[in-house]
């Protein structure tokens, strides 16, 4: 009998943990209509779009300017990036052949693996990490090779780590920095270790870039900046963080040209194109005032520093402040229970959406992910209803 049912790729591909949260979190908020719940779960700025950014995509359609574009995206956003590279990252990248605009940072990081990655490859990837890289894998027929971060080294990759786990079968790195979900910041000597090697062992690295502009601590290094590793290196980003359009689903992928053209084939097959009234306004945020960045990261440091200071006030919560990105990653560890129990105690006795650390990769038990890109209110409310709950919890 023909039993109809999913590929078998879906079969080890799930529904991530911060999901899990945020439906538990909505019926706890249903459960009891004028409660409040805490969203401590989405990665997602709560600012709104800056009005500049906003007009140019309404002048796109008054204009009508709202049919299919290139897939590599209007050469007006193409030029825009390409000096965004060349001013901010230090990397030249030709519009033409090296750079191809997708729907967000997640259809780049689906269209380069689907594009470069073959069935049975290894991929070395952070753990904790951002979980779009495991499934994409995973839908590809690729193995994801889980590089344990350490808190003792404030969660960066260590290259030593990286060249340990290779094997005859390692066929990309990714690395993440500002990291979600721990919000470390790599040095430029770590950077440059991973793209060394991977460019000496024949290996591609991508670097996802996203919370590139979110960075209270240390320096941001791209590793396509350097030309002696720039043929292996895939740089990821978008205006989701940056410009809080999450949304918008705007994103890009820059590399070297017969890799693009790979991502291209995949991307065109997928999607067509970006939006095109949102890729008018993506030339807008690149080539407008920056001070809106400024004034959101300004806050996101006030907020990092509110949330350090009230979990560090919790009996039993140890934290290091995190040093970029929107997100607190407090070990919870002394409360002697699984991650994931703990975050659905707080969704069900408090109504706070943190994320279990576990939902990110086995390294991040024993931790909660709380994203701070809400309401300085939000934030002493939510911490407050933790401390209640952990201190009902005990410690081990
Ligand atoms: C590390 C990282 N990369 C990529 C993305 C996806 O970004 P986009 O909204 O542009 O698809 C996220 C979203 O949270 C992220 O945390």
């Amino acid at each position: 009998m023909h039993i109809r049912r999913p590929a078998e790729r879906l079969d080890h591909v799930y529904l991530s943990g911060i999901r899990e949260i945020y439906e538990s979190l909505t019926r706890w908020a249903a459960a009891a209509p004028g409660r409040k719940p805490i969203p401590f779960h989405f990665g997602m700025p709560d600012f709104d779009t800056p009005e500049h950014i906003k007009a140019a995509a309404v002048a796109a359609l008054d204009d009508g300017f709202v049919r299919y574009t290139s897939s590599l995206g209007i050469p007006e956003l193409r030029a825009a990036l390409t000096r965004k590279f060349a001013r901010e990252n230090g990397i030249i990248v030709d519009p033409e052949s090296e750079l191809v605009v997708t729907c967000g940072a997640n259809e780049a990081i689906s269209a380069a693996v689907t594009a470069l990655i073959n069935p049975g490859d290894e991929v070395i990837i952070p753990d904790p990490a951002w979980p779009h890289y495991e499934s994409c894998l995973l839908l590809a027929g690729a193995t994801p090779v889980r590089c344990p971060l350490r808190e003792s080294l404030g969660f960066e990759m260590d290259p030593d780590d990286v060249a340990a786990l290779w094997t005859s079968r390692t066929r990309m790195v990714v690395i993440n920095s500002p990291h979600n979900p721990t919000g470390a910041v790599m040095a430029p000597e770590a950077v440059n270790a991973i793209a060394d090697l991977a460019q000496n062992r024949g290996a591609w690295l991508m670097s996802d870039e996203a919370y590139e502009h979110l960075l209270f601590e240390g320096v941001h290094a791209s590793p396509a900046a350097r030309p002696e590793v720039r043929d292996s290196v895939l740089t990821i980003g978008c205006l989701s963080k940056t410009y809080a359009m999450t949304g918008w689903r705007l994103g890009y992928v820059a590399g070297p040209a017969a890799a693009i053209d790979a991502i291209n084939r995949v991307h065109l097959y997928t999607v067509s194109c970006a939006v095109s009234f949102v890729q008018r306004a993506a030339v807008a945020a690149l080539d407008g005032d920056q001070g809106c960045v400024a004034t959101m990261r300004a806050a996101y440091r006030e907020r990092r520093d509110l949330v350090v200071a009230r979990l560090r006030d919790i009996p039993g919560v140890a934290i290091n402040p995190p040093k970029g990105a929107f997100y607190a990653f407090p070990n919870v560890q002394a409360f002697g229970r699984p991650s994931k129990e703990i975050a659905l105690r707080l969704v069900e006795e408090a109504g706070v959406g943190a994320v279990h650390g576990s939902a990110f990769g086995p390294a991040g038990e024993g931790y909660l992910r709380l994203a701070y890109a809400c309401s300085k209110d939000d934030i002493e409310e939510g911490v407050g209803r933790m401390a209640t709950v952990l201190g009902r919890l005990g410690r081990a």
